[in-house]
């Protein structure tokens, strides 16, 4: 095992065809609809210039830790991935592994394994033989050699066993030869068959199984290998939910068992708050802030990542300060808790963006320090209840999200005030976007 050190990572598609990086993909893909290129080629048209994908990418994941990943589609989170694995080479930057430099290596020698977005299992073999297929490539060479010379002690010479793996080979299953390694590979695919539930499949092909099953094979597949980093790009994105929710407990329980670093892709809110050690948010190629899930959370380092953390978002509203702690949405005035007094009083008679979670939200009664508002939506869930509203003192629609108990019945078109949690408000330099901290 071993911590991964992402330093000063860039990666930029060329603009000219020419240019394009084609990296042979070290693994034939199969892709949802069975139609994958062996090659990936970027197909669509390309960028007016040289397109910068991934801008300075600095990132220290310990050993054993597991990281995840999260961003808008296209932000550069596959990309990421794919310069680590070695499919795609990088443009600047260093990248370590334990105490290797990788940058040069090619990828079956990077001891990486990686679960694409896509699957990419071999289309011609079984779900056994695409579990098996890296335990036996890893045999080869070296380890090969020392596992030989533990095993010849008490097994046949090479060239014997060789012997009768071929004249076996045409018998029915039970009466075949298998080699010692062989059998050590069979109950490693046996074991990670059974962990992922995956055991009836195992003789079936790829195209035979639904896309959440070819997922699980996948995931078997680098688990199998136990490498020293495992990189996981939306593994779960096509189970259903009750499989999603089980599996994501798995491969929580499975990564910390294992102690293998982990770097995990995933879209999914709960899966990056619930299974990350870390969290790195990114956006445009870059990253945002890199903290523990309950930290991005309550002390977001900017708009950005207040936004893309948590569901649904926080809301965002635009006030006037007034030194020492008064802010102001006409008619709407709040006084801010004193703590905020010494970081804000550059701020006198600016604007600044108050944000605040749906949560920290609720109903109140009418004040000037509550906020009035209309009813737009109910949405209720039986748990909790979630209200779109807007604010009926702008003319420009302002709207808010809030969520309630469900225990207090609320009316389309209803007028209500809201009252904020004092000590959960966020406020946000309106130029720059960044997070003033008390
Ligand atoms: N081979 C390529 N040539 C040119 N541009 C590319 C190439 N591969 C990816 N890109 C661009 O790089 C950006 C990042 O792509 P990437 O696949 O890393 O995004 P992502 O964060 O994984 O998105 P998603 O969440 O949708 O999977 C995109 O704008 C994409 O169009
Ligand atoms: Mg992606």
């Amino acid at each position: 095992m071993a911590q991964v050190v992402i330093e000063n990572v860039y990666k930029s598609f060329s603009s000219r065809k020419e240019e394009q990086v084609v990296t042979p993909v070290a693994e034939p893909l199969i892709s949802p609809t069975d139609e994958a290129p062996l090659i990936a080629v970027d197909q669509s048209s390309p960028p007016a210039s040289g397109t910068k994908v991934l801008r300075r990418i600095n990132l220290a994941i310990a050993d054993g830790e597991f990281m995840v990943l999260v961003g808008p589609s296209g932000c550069g989170k596959s990309t990421l991935l794919r310069v680590i694995a070695g499919l795609e080479d990088l443009t600047g930057g260093n990248i370590w592994v334990g105490d290797r430099l990788i940058n040069d290596l090619p990828p079956k020698e990077r001891d990486i394994a990686m679960v694409f977005q896509n699957y990419a299992l071999y289309p011609h073999m079984t779900v056994y033989d695409n579990i098996a297929f890296g335990l036996r490539r890893m045999g080869r060479g070296e380890e090969e050699q020392e596992s030989r010379t533990e095993e010849s002690k008490k097994s046949l010479p090479l060239w014997a066993e060789n012997l009768l793996v071929e004249t076996t080979r045409s018998l029915p299953k039970g009466l075949r030869y298998t080699t010692p390694r062989e059998k050590s590979i069979q109950q490693q695919v046996r074991h990670v068959a059974q962990l992922l539930q995956i055991e009836t499949f195992l003789n079936r092909l790829p195209k035979q199984l639904s896309g959440g099953q070819r997922q699980r094979v996948a995931l078997g597949r680098a688990i199998a290998r136990n490498p020293q980093v495992f990189l996981m790009d939306e593994p779960l994105s096509n189970l259903d939910a009750k499989l999603r929710a089980e599996t994501r407990a798995q491969i929580v329980k499975l990564q910390r068992q294992l102690g293998t670093t982990t770097i995990y892709v995933t879209h999914d809110q709960t899966e990056a708050m619930t299974m990350g050690d870390r969290i790195a948010v990114m956006n445009a190629g870059q990253i945002q802030q890199i903290a523990t899930p309950l930290e991005l959370y309550n002390r977001p380092a900017n708009r950005f990542v207040a936004e893309f953390i948590g569901s649904p978002p926080m809301n965002f509203i635009p006030v006037q300060f007034k030194a020492p702690l008064v802010i102001t949405h006409s008619p709407f005035r709040f006084t801010l808790p004193e703590i905020w007094e010494p970081i804000l009083q550059k701020y006198d008679g600016k604007s600044l963006l108050l944000g605040i979670r749906p949560e920290h939200l609720s109903i109140g009664v009418p004040a000037t320090k509550n906020l009035l508002v209309q009813v737009e939506l109910v949405e209720a869930l039986g748990n909790e209840t979630y209200l779109a509203v807007r604010l009926t003192d702008v003319k420009t629609a302002s709207n808010l999200q809030v969520r309630i108990p469900p225990d207090r019945p609320v009316r389309l078109g209803e007028e209500l005030w809201l009252s904020l949690t004092p000590d959960k408000i966020h406020l946000f330099d309106i130029d720059t976007g960044l997070a003033i901290r008390p």
